[in-house]
């Protein structure tokens, strides 16, 4: 795992975006796996200020989005659909032919499922693999207790992300129950995946996922089996690493130091 600690919220978003720039800068036709959560907001923000400024262009990649929630039509105003809509498809007026999500208003869920993993793999897969993390070490809606060689499948959502999410939902709402998430097989599959994390929320699930033990208590551990995972966190979310000094003498600030 390279482990890129960056001094605030803002430097670790900026770090994230500056990773994806330069993967479609080298490979415009990028498949682009993709999150939703409060943490991605400023992400996407930042990714249409430069494609706007002409610095990037999106147009030509391929994205598939981590998870859907089970029962919302696309139109939702929570659907995943529509948060990627509003903050990155729409704006930049990408071809929807291009960007997918799970449709959890599919009549047969389990189907949607393994059709979303082909359909990843007829892409060629995935180039750069963007992730969050839960308070309880879920990645994609991979709860506690996900077979770390999952495919795309239905979860069960914990109360705990629930909760979390009651946030994005009103009052009278109940957050869905059930949720079409790219299982953790598929995310190890990616090329790259790069994991944003902020917030002293975040520092207990940030170090059982780099530090702990490989298990399916902390989902996101499996991340190191991954080949080619960079984790970006804040100094908050980086709080609990025993580690920390030895990341940062690496990555000084987060950044590439030349070898020799
Ligand atoms: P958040 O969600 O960015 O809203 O904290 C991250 C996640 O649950 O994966």
């Amino acid at each position: 795992m390279k482990i890129l600690i960056l001094p605030d919220p803002a430097a670790a978003v900026a770090r994230c975006v500056e990773i994806i720039a330069q993967t479609l800068t080298d490979n415009p036709q990028t498949v682009l796996g993709l999150a939703t959560g409060g943490t991605m907001e400023p992400v996407y923000e930042r990714l249409v200020e430069r494609a706007r400024a002409g610095e990037i262009a999106l147009d030509e990649m391929t994205s598939f989005n981590l998870d859907e929630y089970v029962g919302l039509p696309p139109e939702h105003p929570q659907s995943y659909h529509t948060y990627m809509a509003e903050r990155l498809f729409g704006p930049l007026g990408l071809d929807p032919a291009r960007t997918h999500l799970p449709r959890g208003d599919a009549e047969d869920p389990a189907a949607e499922a393994a059709r979303y993993d082909a359909a990843i793999a007829q892409a060629g897969g995935i180039d750069l693999q963007l992730l969050g993390i839960g308070g309880n070490g879920h990645i994609g809606f991979n709860e506690p207790s996900s077979s770390l060689a999952s495919p795309t499948r239905v979860k069960t959502l914990t109360l705990a992300t629930r909760e979390a999410n009651a946030r994005f939902f009103g009052p009278d709402e109940t957050v869905p129950r059930f949720a079409i998430t790219m299982g953790i097989a598929t995310i190890l599959r990616s090329r790259h995946a790069v994991l944003l994390a902020t917030g002293a929320k975040k520092a207990a699930a940030v170090a059982a996922m780099a530090e702990g033990p490989l298990s399916a208590r902390c989902p996101a551990s499996a991340l190191q089996m991954h080949p080619r995972a960079t984790i970006v966190l804040d100094t908050e979310a980086a709080a609990d690493l025993e580690l920390r000094q030895y990341y940062e003498t690496v990555h000084p600030k987060g950044q590439e130091v030349p070898l020799g």
